[in-house]
């Protein structure tokens, strides 16, 4: 089984790449974004609770996104390898992620970490921003807001995966699709059975 971890900060490219990577791979692709947004759209219980967090550009707690992830991997026993978008984000998740994957007996593959720096995430977020209709994305302040979440509590992800060997910078600006290929040259050196 092959699992991947897409890592980088907010508007790296991480839901860009993740739909070529899933389509090109056949890997089932776990965002916490998008399941939190989805639940937020439904108006679930957790989706409210999350609003908070997401509106201000925090973290939503690490208890109700392990578990958003413990449900999606149970939910998917058929599938090949798992794509993790924007997941973990702290290394209490990346040590939560770990124990999920080892009671199945897999592991994570490899850490594919996108490398951008803060001024172009600002410019790419507020550009989306005019047509997302993300709360997010919405204002620079919350957009660093993120940017500042992303250095204080989840940078600290790739160190822990670092100890592990698994860890690999790629380039993130530029041409989508040149860092589509990277991304893949990386993946096709690995085994993916
Ligand atoms: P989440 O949905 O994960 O968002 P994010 O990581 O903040 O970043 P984005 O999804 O906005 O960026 P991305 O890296 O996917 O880039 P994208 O491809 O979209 O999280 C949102 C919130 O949910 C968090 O703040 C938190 O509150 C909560 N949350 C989620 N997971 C959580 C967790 N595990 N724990 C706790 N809380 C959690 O690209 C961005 C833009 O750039 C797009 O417009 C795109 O078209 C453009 N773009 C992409 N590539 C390029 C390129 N090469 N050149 C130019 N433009 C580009």
């Amino acid at each position: 089984m092959f699992n991947l971890i897409l890592f980088g900060p907010p508007g790296s490219g991480k839901g860009t790449q993740s739909e070529r990577l899933i389509a090109k791979y056949g890997l089932k692709h776990l965002s916490t974004g998008d399941i939190l947004r989805n639940e937020i759209a439904n108006r679930t219980p957790l989706g409210l609770a999350a609003q908070s967090y997401m509106d201000k550009g925090h973290l939503v707690p690490d208890e109700v996104v392990i578990e958003m992830i413990s449900s999606a991997l149970d939910n998917n026993p058929q599938a090949h390898g798992f794509l993790f978008d924007g997941f973990p984000r702290t290394t209490a998740q990346a040590e939560a992620l770990d124990k999920l994957l080892a009671q199945k007996g897999t592991a994570i593959s490899v850490v594919l970490a996108l490398q951008v720096e803060e001024e172009e995430l600002v410019k790419r977020l507020l550009k989306r921003g005019l047509t997302s209709g993300r709360s997010d994305d919405t204002d620079e302040p919350k957009i660093r807001t993120r940017y500042a979440e992303y250095q204080k509590k989840t940078a600290a992800v790739a160190e822990y995966y670092k100890k592990y060997d698994k860890v690999v910078d790629i380039p993130g600006e530029g041409d989508v699709d040149e860092i589509f290929q990277s991304l893949s040259r990386e993946i096709d050196q690995r085994d993916r059975a």
